[in-house]
C-alpha cells in the first residue's frame, strides 16, 4: 500500500480488500462515496458526475458519490444491472471521535439478496452444484436450491438429468446464480448460462464434506426449527441449501429467520411446461418485443396487492395437476363471479393493503423504516373486514378463513402507538404518540419546555437590550445562539460572548443559554434514542409473530387472485371447464384470451376436439390464416383450466394433462449462439423423448428451417413417431401439403385447415377452422398483401406453375413398411431445376436483341445456354 495515502484512503483500501467483487459504497458524512474503478463504473451506470479527491498521491483519486437518504434508488439501478454493492457505514459518531471514524461493511447487496423499494416483482437467488464438488459421497447428481429472500420462499431439488436442471432454473428465472468454481470449466454450464440470459454468477470455492456435516452447518444457521421430513432423502441438496443460506448470511450479516417449508422441485404435482412453452405462449412477455403488455399475465392480472400479483404469476408458472385443488379454486372463483358485491368489496379493501410480504421481509432484515411498520399495521387493520367479506359458503374460502390468524392485537399495537405519518428515517421526527411510553413523554416534555423557555428568553432579551430584531437560533456547529444584525451590535450588553460573524449579523451566547442548550439538546437526543429503542422493540415483537403475519399475507394473496380471476371471467364471459377421466380435449367456441381483447378486432372462435382415438390434428392453410394463434389458444386454455381458472370458450371438457410441450415459430435463439434449425431440433428432440399420452404437444411448422425435402421428411417421420409411441394429444401446423395425404393413412390423425374466401387475386382470411385439409397454399397472396413488388409476384406465380406441372414432392406409402416415400435427393433437385433452366433459355432467346450486342457477348451467351441445354438433355435422356 502506498505510504503517502491519507489515513482515510488507507482505511478505504483495507475495507475494499474484503469485497473485491463488489462496488464499495463508503460512508462519508451525508454521502456514500465510491473511489477508483468503482467510481468510474458507478458514474457510468448511474449517470452521475465523476470528480476527484486528494488522497495523498500526486494524481487525484477518481470519486463519485450519492446522498445517503436517496441511496435506495441508486442501489436498485446498480443491482438491476447485475452489480454487487457493499455498504460501508461509520460505526461511531464522528462528533465523539478524534481522527478516523471506525467503519465497517454492514451489508452486501446483490441482485438476489437486495432489499429495495421496487416494483415488488419476485427476485430469486439460486444455487446449483454438482455432487462431485460438494459431498464426499459418490453420486452423479445436481442439486438446485432457490430462494425468495424477502418472502422466505424456498424450492429445492436433486436430479441427475441436466435437462431438468435447466428447466428448473429457466422456469424460476433467478436473478442471481451461485455455482461451484469448477463450473467455470464445465461445457454444460458454458452452454446453459448463455441460455439463461444475462445472469450474474458468483463462483463459490467449495470443500467436500459429508452429507451429515452439511446438515449440521445448516442447523447452525437455525433456518428451520425442525428439518422438514420431505428433505430427508436428499444428499447434495443439503449442501445446496446450506450454501444458499450461508450466502444470505454473509451478505446480510444476519441469519435468515423466516424461511418457509421448502417445496421439492420435480415432485410437485403440477402441469409442467417446457421452458420454450413459457416463451412461445407469451405467458409473461411477448415473444418479439419482450413487453409485459400483450402477455397472458398482463391480461389476467387484476390483483390489488403485490403479493397477489406474485401469487398469480406463480399459479401460471406451476398450474395444478391434481383435480381436487383445481375444483376448489374453480369453486372459489365461481362464487366471486356470481357475488359481484363481495368481489368488489374485497377488491376495494385489498387495494388499501400494501405489500405485506415485502414489509415483513424488511422487518426481518432490520431494514424497515417506521413508515414501513405503520403500513403493515394499516394492512393488518383490514383483516377483520376481509374476513367478513370472504365468509362465503365454499370450501376453499372457509379453509382460508380458518387459517387466517387473529391479528387485531398486532394491528392496534402498531396503529395506536405510532403517529399518523411516521418518518421514512429513524432519526427524522416523532415515531410514537404521546402516552405510549412514560420515559419518552418525559424527555419530550423536557425538550418542549426547553423550547418554550427559548421563546421566553428571546422575548426577555429583546426587552432587556431594546434590540427589536434580536433572534435566538440554532445550528449544528455552534448550537443555540443570539443573533443581532450588524447595525445594532453597538447595543449589546457586555456579557454577550461572540461566537460567529456573518456578513450582516453577529452571533453571541451567554452563560444562561449555554446551560439550557445542553439540557435541551440532551432531552431531544434522549427522546430520539428512546424512540429508536421502542421501535426496535416493536419490530422484535413483529418478528416473533412472523409465522402468523406470513399466513395473513398468504391468505390475502390467494383471495386477491380469486377476485382477479373472477373479474376477468366476468369481463370476458369465461366458462368453467369440466374434467373427464379419459384423455380428452373438447373446446366449443374457444378464443385466444389475449388476442380477443385487442380493441377493434373481431375474434373468430374455434372448436377443438381431441381424444385418445383422434389425438392428432394436422392443420394446414394459408399464411396469416390463424394456425399459430389457434394452437396457442388451445394451449392457453389448457393452462388456464389447470390453474383452476375459467376459460374463454362456450364450453370446455378436458382430462388432466401432465405437460404442455410447444415448438412454435422460428424464434431465433440469438442468446444461445445456436442456429435456428439446431434450436428447433433440440426442442423437438426433448418433446419426442418426454411426451406421454397425457401431454399436449403443439408443433408449429416443424422442419421449416431446412431444405424442403429434409423438412418434409422430418415432419412426416415425427408424425409417425408420435402416433407409433405415446400418442400425445397433438396439434401440428404445417405448410407441407404433402403431409395431408400422409395423414389419411395414419390412424388417429385428422386433417384440419383454416378457411379462406377467395375472389380473383384476393383472399379473405376467415380464421375458421374446418375439418378438411387445405387444397393449396396462399403464400403469394400473402406476399402481395405485404407489399412485395408486382414483378416479383408474377415471376413467383410463373415459377409456381412450372413447379406444379413438372415437379411433385409426393409422399406415398411404400411396400417396405416405410410409412411414406420421398424421391431421391438428386431427383428432387433436378426436376424443377431443369424445367426452370429450359424456360430460362427460351425466355432469354425471346428477349434477345441480336443487333444490340457485340460478337463477343453473343459468343458468351451461346456458351452459357449451351452448357445449360446439355444439362437438360442429359437429364431427359437419363429418364428415357
Ligand atoms: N380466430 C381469429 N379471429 C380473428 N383474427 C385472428 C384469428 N386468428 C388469427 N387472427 C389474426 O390473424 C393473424 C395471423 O394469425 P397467425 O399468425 O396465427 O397465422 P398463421 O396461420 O400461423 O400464419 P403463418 O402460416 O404465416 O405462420 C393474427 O395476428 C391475428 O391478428
Ligand atoms: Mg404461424
Amino acid at each position: 500500500m502506498n505510504l503517502k495515502l491519507t489515513p482515510m484512503m488507507k482505511q478505504y483500501l483495507e475495507i475494499k480488500q474484503q469485497v473485491s467483487d463488489a462496488l464499495l459504497m463508503f460512508r462519508l458524512g451525508d454521502f456514500y462515496e465510491l473511489f477508483f474503478e468503482d467510481a468510474k463504473t458507478a458514474s457510468r451506470v448511474l449517470d452521475i458526475t465523476l470528480t476527484g479527491r486528494d488522497g495523498g498521491e500526486q494524481e487525484r483519486i477518481p470519486m463519485c458519490g450519492v446522498p445517503y437518504h436517496a441511496v435506495d434508488q441508486y442501489l436498485a439501478k446498480l443491482v438491476q444491472e447485475g452489480y454487487k454493492v457493499a455498504i460501508c457505514e461509520q460505526m461511531e459518531d464522528p462528533k465523539s471521535v478524534k481522527g478516523i471514524v471506525k467503519r465497517e461493511i454492514v451489508r452486501v447487496i446483490t441482485p438476489g439478496t437486495a432489499i429495495l423499494d421496487d416494483d415488488g416483482e419476485q427476485r430469486l437467488l439460486a444455487v446449483c452444484i454438482h455432487a462431485t464438488d460438494a459431498i464426499e459421497q459418490e453420486a452423479s447428481l445436481y442439486a438446485v436450491a432457490l430462494m425468495d429472500m424477502l418472502a422466505g420462499d424456498l424450492w429445492m431439488g436433486e436430479t441427475g438429468d441436466e435437462d431438468e436442471v435447466f428447466n428448473w432454473l429457466s422456469l424460476h428465472r433467478p436473478v442471481e446464480l451461485l455455482l461451484a468454481e469448477s463450473s467455470t470449466s464445465s461445457p454444460f454450464w458454458e452452454e446453459k448460462l448463455e441460455k439463461l440470459g444475462p445472469l450474474p454468477v458468483t463462483f463459490l470455492s467449495l470443500r467436500k464434506q459429508s452429507v451429515q456435516d452439511w446438515r449440521h452447518s445448516l442447523s447452525q444457521m437455525s433456518a428451520f426449527e425442525t428439518f422438514p421430513a420431505q428433505l430427508e432423502s436428499l444428499t447434495v441438496g443439503w449442501a445446496a441449501l446450506s450454501l444458499l443460506l450461508q450466502y444470505v448470511q454473509e451478505t446480510q450479516r444476519q441469519t435468515t429467520l423466516h424461511i418457509k417449508q421448502p417445496i421439492l422441485l420435480g415432485q410437485e404435482e403440477i402441469l409442467k411446461m417446457n421452458p420454450a412453452a413459457v416463451t412461445h405462449l407469451e405467458l409473461f412477455q411477448t415473444e418479439r418485443t419482450k413487453e409485459k403488455k400483450g402477455s397472458l399475465y398482463h391480461h389476467l392480472n387484476r390483483t390489488q396487492t403485490a403479493m397477489g400479483a406474485r401469487l398469480l404469476r406463480r399459479w401460471m408458472e406451476r398450474p395444478l395437476a391434481r383435480r381436487e385443488p383445481i375444483l376448489e379454486r374453480q369453486e372459489a372463483i365461481s362464487i366471486f363471479l356470481s357475488d359481484v358485491i363481495a368481489r368488489s368489496a374485497l377488491q376495494q379493501t385489498l387495494s388499501n393493503v400494501s405489500d405485506m410480504e415485502r414489509l415483513l421481509g424488511r422487518i426481518m432484515f432490520q431494514k424497515a423504516t417506521p413508515r414501513d411498520v405503520l403500513k403493515l399495521g394499516l394492512a393488518l387493520q383490514k383483516v377483520p373486514a376481509i374476513r367478513e367479506i370472504a365468509n362465503l359458503p365454499v370450501q376453499r374460502l372457509q379453509q382460508l378463513l380458518h387459517q387466517l390468524p387473529d391479528v387485531t392485537h398486532l394491528s392496534s399495537l402498531i396503529v395506536h402507538q405510532m403517529v399518523e405519518t411516521p418518518p421514512v428515517q429513524l432519526d427524522a421526527g416523532p415515531i410514537f404518540r404521546e402516552g405510549v411510553d412514560a420515559k419518552l413523554d418525559e424527555y419530550r416534555d423536557l425538550s418542549r419546555n426547553g423550547k418554550q423557555w427559548l421563546a421566553q428568553f428571546e422575548q426577555r432579551e429583546r426587552e432587556r437590550t431594546g434590540i427589536r430584531t434580536l433572534k435566538v437560533g440554532y445550528n449544528r456547529v455552534f448550537g443555540y445562539f443570539i443573533e443581532v444584525s450588524k447595525t445594532q451590535v453597538n447595543q449589546i450588553p457586555p456579557e454577550y460572548e461572540r461566537r460567529q460573524t456573518l456578513a450582516a449579523a453577529e452571533r453571541y451566547t451567554v452563560a444562561e443559554l449555554k446551560e439550557r442548550e445542553s439540557a435541551i439538546l440532551q432531552a431531544a437526543e434522549e427522546a430520539a434514542h428512546r424512540e429508536a429503542e421502542l421501535f426496535a422493540d416493536l419490530c422484535r415483537q413483529l418478528v416473533e409473530k412472523r409465522h402468523e403475519l406470513q399466513l395473513v399475507s398468504e391468505v390475502l394473496a390467494e383471495l386477491d387472485v380469486y377476485a382477479s380471476l373472477a373479474e376477468v371471467a366476468a369481463l370476458y364471459g369465461y366458462t368453467c371447464p369440466e374434467w373427464t377421466q379419459e384423455a380428452c380435449l373438447e373446446i366449443v367456441a374457444g378464443r385466444h384470451p389475449v388476442i380477443e381483447a385487442i380493441p377493434d378486432l373481431r375474434f373468430i372462435p374455434n372448436d377443438t376436439r381431441l381424444s385418445s382415438d383422434h389425438n392428432f390434428m394436422l392443420i394446414t392453410g394459408p399464411n396469416m390464416g390463424g394456425k399459430s394463434t389457434y394452437m396457442r389458444q388451445v394451449a392457453l386454455l389448457v393452462l388456464l383450466a389447470h390453474m383452476g381458472s375459467y376459460v374463454p370458450a362456450q364450453s370446455m371438457r378436458l382430462s388432466q394433462f401432465d405437460e404442455i410441450f410447444t415448438r412454435i415459430g422460428a424464434a431465433d435463439d440469438i442468446h444461445s449462439g445456436q442456429s435456428t434449425f439446431m434450436v428447433e431440433m433440440m426442442e423437438l428432440a426433448h418433446i419426442l423423448r418426454h411426451a406421454t399420452g397425457r401431454s399436449l404437444v403443439i408443433l408449429d411448422e416443424i422442419g421449416r428451417g431446412t431444405s424442403t425435402q429434409d423438412g418434409l421428411a422430418l415432419a412426416a417421420s415425427v408424425m409417425d413417431f408420435l402416433q407409433a409411441t405415446n400418442k400425445p394429444l397433438t396439434l401440428f401446423a404445417t405448410h407441407y401439403h404433402e403431409l395431408t395425404q400422409h395423414a389419411h393413412q395414419l390412424p388417429g390423425v385428422q386433417n384440419a385447415s383454416v378457411a379462406v374466401a377467395e375472389s380473383g387475386h384476393h383472399i379473405e382470411f376467415l380464421h375458421t377452422l374446418v375439418m378438411t385439409a387445405a387444397d393449396r397454399s396462399y403464400g403469394i397472396h400473402v406476399a402481395r398483401l405485404a407489399g412485395i413488388p408486382d414483378w416479383v409476384l408474377s415471376k413467383a406465380q410463373s415459377y409456381l406453375s412450372s413447379f406444379a406441372s413438372e415437379a411433385t414432392l409426393h409422399l406415398a406409402a411404400s411396400e417396405e413398411n416405410v410409412p411414406f416415400g420421398v424421391k431421391t435427393k438428386a431427383e428432387m433437385h433436378s426436376e424443377p431445376q431443369n424445367s426452370y433452366y429450359a424456360a430460362e433459355i427460351l425466355r432469354a432467346l425471346a428477349e434477345l436483341d441480336v443487333l444490340q450486342i457485340t460478337p463477343l457477348q453473343a459468343l458468351q451467351k451461346l456458351e452459357e445456354w449451351s452448357a445449360r441445354a446439355k444439362e437438360v438433355m442429359s437429364w431427359v435422356s437419363s429418364k428415357s
